[in-house]
C-alpha cells in the first residue's frame, strides 16, 4: 500500500546510476501519479553542492531523459535537498539532522510517519561503509534499503556483504535491485503462464524442448573500460540478470501471486535447482578483437565480453531441458528475447516441419510477445511456412508500461519486494555459478566486433540453432 509520506535518500546521488536511471525514474514515478502525496528527496553525496545546487543537477538529469521537465516541476523541485560529504560511521555529517528535519516537515504535512527509504546507487565497496553507518546512526530502524547490482561479486564476497548487512538490516527491509526483474517483457511471463491454459499447461519439458535467453549487445565498453576490465560478461550478466530472468521462466507457480513472499520463495527454490555451470562442456566465453586497445585494458587481458552457457535446472518440470542463456558486447545487434523451443508434434506432420515453433517474449523496451508457428502456405499446393504473430504490450489497451527503475521504485514505495532478489536466492545464483570462476574458467575465443560471437557456441544450441541471429 502507497503510504501518504515517504523520503528517499538517494547516495551516489550526483553519480552516473542516479542521472542517467534513478532521478529519471523517480520522476517518472511522480509523473504517472505514484509518488505519496507528501515526498522528499535527499541527495547524498561527496560533490560539495547546497540544496539548489543539487537541484540544477537534477533538473539537467531529467531533462536529458528526453520528454521534457514535467508542468509542475518549478514546484517539486523545492523536494529535493542535499547532503554534502562521504557518509560513514565516523562522518554522518549532515544528514541524521537533514533527515529529522525532513521526517518532522512529512509528520506535519501528513500526521503519519514518513516512510524512509535509502537507495544505495553506489559503487559496491561503499555499500559495506554506508550500512554500517545507517546502523551506527539509527538511520536504518523501520527504513527500506535499495542496494543496487552488483551485491557481490563471487560467493565468497557475497556472503562477507550479506553478513554485515544483516547485522544491520532485517531480510524484509533489503530491496536488491536486478533491473531486469522490472522490465515490463519480464513482469508479464507470470500472468502470460498463470492466465492462459494454452501456455500454462505447456510450459514444461514435455512441450519445451529449449528455453533460450538471449542479450545481444552492439554496445561498446569504451566509456566503462575500467569497471568492464575487473567484471567481465559472465558476470556482469549472467550470474545476475540472464539467472534471474531464467528463474522467472523456470519457477513453479507461486501459492498466491500477490503475496510476495510466495513469489520470493518460488524464485528462491528455482534458484536453488540450478546446477552449477560445467565450464568445460557448457561455457564458451569470447572476447571481441580490438578490446584490448581500449584505453585502460591491458594488451594480455583474457576478460571475457560474451559469454554463452547452457544451464540445466534440476526440477520436475524442466529436467533435461537446457536453458540457454547468452550475452555479449559489441555483437551483431541490440536485443533481448525469451524463446521457448517448442517440441515437434505428434501426427502426421511431424516429421516434415524443419523449423520449430516458438513463444517469444521480448523484453527491451516496451515489451512484446509473439508466436512462431506452422501454417499452410497460401496456394494450391499442401506446403508449409511458419509465420510470426506478435503483441506489443505498448497496444495493451488500458495500460502504459513503466521504466524498470520506476516500476523498481514504485515496489519500494508501496513494501512489495516480490521482484527484488532474495540473500538465499543470490546464494544460489552464485553457488551455481562459482565453477565458472574456478580453474577450470575456459579462455575466452575471439570473435569480430559485430558478429553473433563466437563460431563455438553454436555447439551449444544444438540440435537447434540460436533463434537469434544467423
Ligand atoms: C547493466 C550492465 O546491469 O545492464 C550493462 O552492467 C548492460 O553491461 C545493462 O549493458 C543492460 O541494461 P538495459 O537496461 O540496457 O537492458
Amino acid at each position: 500500500q502507497l503510504p501518504d509520506a515517504a523520503v528517499i535518500v538517494l547516495f551516489g546521488a550526483t553519480g552516473d546510476l542516479a542521472g542517467r536511471m534513478v532521478l529519471p525514474a523517480i520522476v517518472e514515478v511522480h509523473e504517472r501519479g505514484l509518488m505519496p502525496r507528501a515526498w522528499r528527496i535527499i541527495g547524498c553525496a561527496a560533490d560539495e553542492l547546497d540544496d539548489e545546487g543539487f537541484r540544477r543537477h537534477v533538473d539537467e538529469a531529467v531533462a536529458r531523459r528526453g520528454g521534457g521537465l514535467p508542468d509542475d516541476w518549478a514546484h517539486i523541485r523545492g523536494n529535493v535537498r542535499y547532503c554534502a560529504g562521504t557518509f560513514g560511521v565516523d562522518n554522518p555529517g549532515r544528514l541524521p539532522e537533514v533527515l529529522g528535519e525532513v521526517r518532522e516537515e512529512l509528520r506535519r504535512e501528513t500526521g503519519g510517519e514518513p516512510v524512509v527509504i535509502h537507495f544505495l546507487a553506489v559503487p559496491p565497496v561503499a555499500f559495506a561503509p554506508i550500512t554500517r553507518g545507517l546502523g551506527a546512526h539509527h538511520l536504518a530502524d523501520g527504513a527500506r534499503v535499495i542496494f543496487e547490482k552488483p551485491y557481490g561479486t563471487s560467493l565468497e564476497s557475497f556472503e562477507k556483504l550479506d553478513a554485515l548487512v544483516k547485522e544491520v538490516l532485517a531480510e524484509e527491509q533489503v530491496f536488491r535491485i536486478d533491473h531486469f526483474l522490472g522490465k515490463e517483457g519480464v513482469q508479464t511471463i507470470y500472468v502470460l503462464r498463470f492466465a492462459n491454459q494454452l501456455f500454462g499447461s505447456e510450459w514444461n519439458r514435455s512441450s519445451i524442448e529449449q528455453v533460450q535467453i538471449d542479450v545481444p549487445e552492439d554496445l561498446d565498453v569504451a566509456n566503462r573500460a575500467t569497471f568492464y576490465e575487473a567484471t567481465g560478461a559472465a558476470l556482469d550478466m549472467l550470474v545476475t540478470h540472464l539467472f534471474q530472468v531464467a528463474s522467472q521462466v523456470a519457477m513453479e507457480p507461486p501459492m498466491d501471486l500477490r503475496d510476495p513472499n510466495s513469489v520470493l520463495q518460488a524464485r528462491e527454490a528455482v534458484l536453488k535447482s540450478f546446477h552449477p555451470l560445467d565450464p568445460k562442456e557448457d561455457v564458451v566465453l569470447g572476447q571481441f578483437d580490438g578490446y584490448r586497445d581500449i584505453p585502460g585494458v591491458p594488451d594480455d587481458s583474457t576478460q571475457d565480453t560474451f559469454v554463452a552457457a547452457r544451464l540445466w535446472v534440476d526440477t520436475e518440470r524442466w529436467r533435461g531441458v537446457p536453458f540457454l542463456l547468452r550475452t555479449g558486447k559489441r555483437m551483431a545487434t541490440k536485443q533481448q528475447r525469451i524463446t521457448l523451443v517448442l517440441r515437434p508434434p505428434f501426427g502426421p506432420l511431424a516429421h516434415e516441419l524443419k523449423v520449430p515453433n516458438t513463444v517469444e517474449i521480448d523484453f527491451a523496451g516496451e515489451g512484446e510477445v509473439a508466436l512462431g508457428m506452422t501454417v499452410k502456405t497460401p496456394g494450391p499446393d499442401l506446403t508449409y511456412s511458419s509465420g510470426r504473430a506478435r503483441l506489443n504490450l505498448d497496444d495493451v489497451v488500458g495500460g502504459e508500461g513503466l521504466s524498470p527503475y520506476a516500476s523498481l521504485i514504485n515496489d519500494a514505495l508501496v513494501g512489495d519486494r516480490s521482484l527484488f532478489t532474495t540473500a538465499e536466492g543470490l546464494r544460489a545464483a552464485f553457488t551455481a555459478f562459482a565453477p565458472l570462476q574456478g580453474p577450470d574458467r575456459p579462455a575466452p575465443l575471439p570473435y569480430p566486433p559485430g558478429s553473433w560471437g563466437p563460431e563455438e557456441a553454436r555447439r551449444l544450441a544444438a540440435p537447434h540453432r540460436w533463434m537469434l541471429g544467423e
